[in-house]
């Protein structure tokens, strides 16, 4: 494969797979599909955009004749599917956007891969990256694994899952050659800070409240990006066709102890005294139909692929809260919209 399609590529997990595999592989032609959305923001991937190998196309996963063009123009041989709605909280508020994008975007592109691939499939592959939300909800046992039945309790999470079982009726109808990774939850750098970890950095370093959602006992399974990455890049080239991968690096954190840990590093990195932030903890009305707890069984990535995390979390988190004290700029453009003017500056005068 040398003409790769990434898709969300200017968002917080598809802008570290596109610099990786930019980066990593100088060979393959890098297309990133991104409509910058809100949470699409070119900034990301300022480093790159002048190499050689990469090439950003602004385009809608939900135009479906826009990605039949895409495919058949950049020949694509592989795609690796990001591009989503990604905001539990924005898809209570909003569901349908969550089934265009998510359900009948992913539609569009695997219909845009079986027209263009004709029943070709030797050196082509639809990867697509999902949620570990799509298996619902944990009592206080258990792991999610791959054989784990779909249980999703969201909008956000029941549009993945649709959007997971689509691709693997391609793969049963048509034969095509498609891959699935369903990761926990992600943090680090460049994610747009309405997402817990982000929000709370912002808010420690400006003096707002922290909002806790409910008493604060739900439970997550955090991922530092850049290994969801890694993992990514070892799937997509070693993992088997048809095959379901589970990403997570057995880091189960209440929602309330990982923001005491969060304050701690904020106050250790600003000199404050430590624990001092916590006092900004304030706890607020839960989101509606709350899953309890996530936790990621990865035994078959690490044991077939030999994948493991670079990191365990304390070294991410401080790398994390010291990213964003070192990228004011980006935090102040996102936060304020700025970052769509860049575009407009940036490529339209190209
Ligand atoms: P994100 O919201 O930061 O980025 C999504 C990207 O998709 C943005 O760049 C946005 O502009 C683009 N996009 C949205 N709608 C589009 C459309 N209609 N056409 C083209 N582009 C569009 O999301 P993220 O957190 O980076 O998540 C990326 C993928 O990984 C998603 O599929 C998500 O479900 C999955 N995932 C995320 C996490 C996590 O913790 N963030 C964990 C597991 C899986
Ligand atoms: O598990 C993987 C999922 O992780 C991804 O599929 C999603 O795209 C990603 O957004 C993330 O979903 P969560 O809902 O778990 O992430 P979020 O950062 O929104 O919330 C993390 C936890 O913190 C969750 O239990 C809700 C809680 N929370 C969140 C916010 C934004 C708060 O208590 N207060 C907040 O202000």
């Amino acid at each position: 494969m040398t003409n790769i399609l990434i898709t969300g590529g200017a968002g917080f997990i598809g802008s570290h797979v596109v610099r990786l595999f930019v980066n990593k592989y100088p060979n393959y032609n890098i297309f990133n599909l991104d409509s910058l959305t809100y949470a699409g923001n070119l900034e990301n991937l300022r480093d790159i955009e002048d190499t050689d190998n990469y090439h950003f196309i602004k385009a809608d996963i939900r135009d479906s004749q826009k990605m039949l063009s895409v495919f058949k123009e950049n020949n694509i041989d592989g795609i690796i599917h990001l591009a989503a709605e990604s905001h539990v909280d924005r898809s209570i508020e909003n569901p349908t956007i969550f089934v265009e994008t998510n359900v009948l975007g992913t539609v569009n592109l695997l219909n845009a891969a079986r027209h263009h691939w004709n029943g070709k499939f030797d050196n082509k592959l639809f990867y697509h990256v999902s949620t570990d939300e799509v298996y619902g909800s944990l009592g206080e046992t258990g792991f999610f694994l791959e054989t784990t039945p779909y249980d999703p309790k969201s909008p956000y999470s029941s549009s993945k899952a649709s959007s997971d079982h689509f691709v693997r009726a391609y793969e049963n109808t048509y034969k095509m050659p498609v891959k699935i990774s369903n990761c926990s939850n992600n943090y680090g750098s460049f994610q747009f800070p309405e997402k817990l970890i982000p929000l709370c950095i912002n808010n420690i370093k400006n003096g707002k409240p922290l909002p806790i959602y409910g008493k604060g006992e739900n439970i997550r399974d955090w991922l530092f990006v850049e290994d969801h990455a890694t993992a990514i890049d070892e799937i997509f080239h070693n993992g088997k066709l048809g095959d379901t991968y589970n990403i997570g690096g057995l880091n189960e954190w209440t929602n309330i102890d990982l923001v005491k840990l969060l304050c701690n590093t904020c106050d250790e990195l600003l000199g404050n005294e430590i624990g001092s932030s916590q006092k900004l903890i304030t706890y607020v009305t839960d989101r509606a139909g709350h899953d309890m707890r996530y936790a990621i069984d990865a035994s078959k990535l690490t044991s077939e692929l030999n994948w493991k995390p670079s990191v365990n979390f304390e070294q991410g988190l401080k790398k994390t809260v010291e990213w964003y004290f070192n990228n004011t700029d980006w935090l102040e453009n996102v936060t304020s919209g700025n970052y769509l003017k860049y575009y407009e500056k940036h490529y339209n005068n190209r």
